[in-house]
């Protein structure tokens, strides 16, 4: 079964100088419709058949061209993109990219990255019929072939240059169902039922204000999504988010963290594995007041008392099913995440700074360690939460 989303996947795509060049604005369009993260490396031949500005508008990428630019945010690009790329796609490729590739050469952004990448790199070729029947060119289609590379063979027919022959950029759609059969969605979590939970919690003071946290809900979401898109029911409890329900998921919505107890007790029995990813306030106002403080309210303290421990509880009753829970501090982080998972009785649990660089709350990118209760530790880099939630998956399918 071929799967019909890119979504959470980051494709790399090289173009390179042939008359084709323009139909890989189509091809960003498409992915990008697809769901996909496009980064676009151009040659510099390649921009003078079509223009960057055009590829960045559609992409909504900065496109690289020179490998000497100064970088942004001071990531060296041919490494940071050879690291984000869940795959890599040249097309047009040129005859001359495809000799430097199977030669070692990594003279401009483009080869250098496909040579620091370890991405799965597919190559379209496209060029006048004689350049693809030449021996040497051959040669080199066949080393790249011989070493993994997918190779999405030309089209036949009249080219641009007026000839007749095997040399025209393969139909698009050709292109993208190589992409998409790429990433066909393994179905490993069939027959599992995943109960997710998300966001944060509200603690009403009065009927107008309430203590909650930072949480956005992306990484739960992320999560809930993965299980259903690798075939597990899903269900998700979340706390208020801004987010679209995740395809395929049953949402089930909360305010208190008493309510996502209740909820939790309530589908725990059915669940085969608990990700716990809310971040479930730990204290709630003593009372919660029928009417609006006013403004002359004489007492200004709010007295709190602590919400129950969801996790601990499902620690002590989980039997065989898995359970993983999430970390989010600020200091110490692995070592405050070592002793909840020991304290709580759980399988596997990602720890988070929540005050690190492009990660923790609202952040659509994550920088987790993951620890398993067998003492095994996993640092991981910063990546989008949509690929973090499936490497999450992959390690629970270790436990
Ligand atoms: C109008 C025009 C069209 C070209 N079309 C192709 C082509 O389709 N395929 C190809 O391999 N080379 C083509 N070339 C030649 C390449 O641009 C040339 O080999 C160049 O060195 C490729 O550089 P690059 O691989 O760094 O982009 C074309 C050149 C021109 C002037």
């Amino acid at each position: 079964m071929t799967c019909n989303t890119l979504e959470g996947k980051t494709v790399v795509l090289g173009i390179t100088g042939g008359i084709a060049a323009y139909k890989a604005a189509d091809m960003v369009s498409r992915l990008k419709k697809l769901g996909a993260c496009v980064h676009v490396i151009m040659t510099r031949n390649a921009v003078r058949f079509i223009t960057p500005l055009t590829l960045q508008t559609l992409s909504q990428n900065r496109v690289v061209v020179d490998m000497f630019e100064q970088p942004h945010y001071w990531e060296i690009d041919h490494i940071s993109l050879a690291q984000k790329a869940d795959l890599m796609v040249i097309a047009p490729a040129s005859a001359n990219i495809i000799g430097k590739i199977a030669n070692g050469i990594a003279d401009d952004m483009l080869s250098t990255t496909v040579m620091a990448t370890k991405a799965h790199v597919i190559i379209a070729p496209a060029m006048n019929t004689n350049m693809y029947h030449n021996p040497f060119f051959q040669q080199n289609l066949n080393k790249l072939k011989e070493s993994g590379f997918t190779v999405v063979e030309p089209g036949e027919g009249r080219l641009a240059c007026g000839d007749c022959g095997k040399g025209r950029l393969q139909d698009i759609n050709v292109i993208i169902d190589t992409i998409l059969n790429f990433f066909k969605t393994r179905q490993d979590y069939k027959g599992t039922n995943a109960l997710v939970t998300a966001g944060p919690t509200r603690e009403p003071i009065d009927p107008v204000r309430f203590i909650t946290n930072h949480s956005s809900g992306k990484m739960g979401y992320a999560i809930a999504e993965a299980f259903a898109q690798r075939g597990a029911r899903v269900k998700l409890i979340t706390g208020p988010t801004h987010l679209d329900p995740p395809q395929g998921a049953e949402v089930i919505r909360i305010q208190r963290a008493r309510e996502m107890l209740d909820r939790v007790m309530e589908h725990f029995p059915w669940a085969d594995v608990v990700v716990k990813a809310a971040a479930v306030s730990d204290y709630r106002p003593r009372e919660e007041m029928v009417h609006k403080l006013k403004k002359h309210h004489q007492r200004l303290e709010i007295p709190l008392v602590k919400n129950p421990d969801i996790l601990m509880e499902l620690g002590r009753i989980k039997g065989d099913k898995k359970l993983i829970g999430f970390a989010a501090e600020t200091d110490n982080v692995k070592e405050y995440a070592r002793r909840k998972l020991l304290e709580k009785n759980i399988d596997m649990i990602v720890a988070n700074n929540v005050t690190a660089k492009d990660a923790g709350f609202y952040s659509d990118t994550n920088k987790v360690s993951i620890i398993f209760a067998n003492g095994k530790e996993l640092d991981l880099p910063n990546m989008p939460k949509r690929k973090l939630a499936h490497i999450i998956l992959d390690e629970i399918k270790t436990l």
